[in-house]
């Protein structure tokens, strides 16, 4: 039997969870299941979690997730396929309240959107908001600007490339700097144009699990925003994608000031369904709908909710907001132990850590490593693994063969070492007897590709 490790992701070709995080099979009324999936040889079959929070994802006797249907529906009927559709999710919203009293997710907006839909939302309000306020000064000139990392998430970064090839916007993608790992605040800044309508900064990175300074990027551009409008200059507005930091550590949107926040249900142990927060919908922040057709969501996001998703990401969210500081001490003592099980199995001098940075948090679950040595690419070490299954870097890209990692060459990474990285992220219910296996199952591989290269 064999685990399989790395960040699950809805695009990996096999459309299991690379980390053993967590498939939902939703039950009626809304009751969803959380189960980890767990190989055997070929075939795969499911176990239930057993892990911080027994009976994660299930939810408890009684619960209801109450998404009143209207027109025509009974009211508080919590009908998965209802066809009545329910009334604005937002208003149901799913607020929950984190063990000291804190509002980690203040609640979740658009709760039927894709995360990908959600980042590229973002980017089309902003450039939306942008020509509005333009004519407003009577000026329909001008194209917006948006400013970037150079180690976003595809679904931020090919948008943004596309809109640039069209002439429809500009982008600044801020490289990241190679002694933290973060897109540093004055750099960010120092992008920032007249004519500038977003900046977009990942809250975590999804390889090296660097966490970047969102909060304090919000709070300079909240100072910016005050002279521009002095100046008559565009607001800028300021989006983070969560995706990597839900579930593994603090996320109050609050905090972060963020006008908008990506929510991915997949990577908490929810179901494959997204949701954007924005503060204040159409009112403190603009929001343009890409779809029409339809009212749902209050016509932002049009088309029949999936009401048995939206109650898994709700319950999830739940689960999370109430434990989240267990799962992040449990994920955090497990990587650590297989950080230091594999520098005493290959010695620290051929174990390079591409995700230690100085002076930079990083995620609780992500341990980004290139094991030393010619002929150690990551892909070749991982075909000679027995039990062990991984990514070498983010699963959106695993069709992009040997090529190192642009994201680990970006933070500095040299090439021989970033050719020979694996990303291994271990979940809620990995064990230290995991790791135990994971890392003797490197070794052989490690010690067979050595005595297959000798000559
Ligand atoms: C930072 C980040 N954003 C967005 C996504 C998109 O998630 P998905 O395409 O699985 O919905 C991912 C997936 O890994 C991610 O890591």
């Amino acid at each position: 039997m064999c685990q399989a490790w790395g960040n699950p992701s809805s695009s990996h070709p096999t459309g299991r969870d690379q980390d053993g995080l967590g498939s939902v099979v939703m039950g009626a009324r809304g009751s969803c299941q959380v189960w980890s999936c767990r190989q055997e040889g070929e075939g795969a079959h499911r176990q239930r979690t057993g892990e911080p929070g027994q009976d994660a994802g299930r939810p408890p006797r009684g619960h209801r997730l109450h998404l009143r249907g209207h027109g025509g529906g009974s009211r508080g009927d919590p009908l998965p396929g209802n066809p009545c559709p329910p009334p604005p999710l937002q208003q149901a919203a799913i607020r929950r309240v984190g063990m000291n009293g804190t509002v980690l997710l203040l609640s979740l907006h658009f709760p039927s959107l894709s995360s990908l839909q959600a980042n590229n939302m973002v980017i089309h309000t902003a450039c939306r908001h942008f020509h509005e306020s333009q004519c407003w000064r009577g000026d329909s000139r001008g194209t917006p600007h948006i400013v970037t990392s150079s180690v976003e998430h595809d679904s931020i970064r090919l948008p943004l490339e596309q809109l640039g090839r069209e002439g429809l916007a500009e982008a600044t993608f801020v490289p990241v700097s190679p002694r933290s790992g973060q897109a540093e605040v004055d750099d960010v800044l120092a992008a920032i144009r007249p004519n500038t309508c977003l900046v977009s900064l990942m809250l975590a990175n999804n390889e090296t699990g660097v966490i970047m300074p969102v909060a304090e990027l919000s709070q300079r551009v909240c100072a910016l925003n005050q002279r521009r409008a002095a100046e008559g200059l565009p607001r800028v507005l300021v989006h983070t994608d969560a995706a990597q930091m839900i579930g593994k550590g603090r996320v109050d949107v609050q905090e972060l000031g963020v006008d908008y926040l990506t929510i991915v249900g997949h990577k908490f142990h929810g179901p494959r369904i997204g949701a954007l927060y924005a503060r204040g919908p159409g009112t403190a922040t603009p929001l343009h709908p890409m779809l029409f057709g339809g009212g749902q969501e209050r016509s932002f996001r049009p088309g029949t909710e999936n009401t048995p998703m939206i109650a898994g990401l709700g319950q999830a969210a739940e689960l999370v907001s109430k434990n989240w500081e267990a799962y992040e001490a449990h994920m955090r003592d497990v990587r650590d132990y297989l950080e230091a099980t594999l520098e005493a199995s290959f010695g620290k001098q051929r174990i390079c850590f591409n995700s230690h940075f100085k002076g930079s948090k990083r995620l609780c679950n992500t341990c980004n490593f290139s094991i030393l040595g010619p002929g150690l690419q990551g892909r070749r070490v991982l075909a000679h693994c027995k039990v062990l299954l991984a990514s070498v870097g983010a699963a959106c890209h695993s069709e992009k063969g040997d090529r190192p990692s642009p994201v680990l060459l970006s933070c500095g990474i040299p090439l021989e070492v970033a050719r020979n990285a694996l990303r291994l992220s271990v979940g809620r219910s990995t064990a230290r007897a995991d790791v135990d296996r994971a890392v003797q199952d490197l070794v052989q591989a490690v010690e067979q590709l050595e005595r297959d290269l000798a000559p």
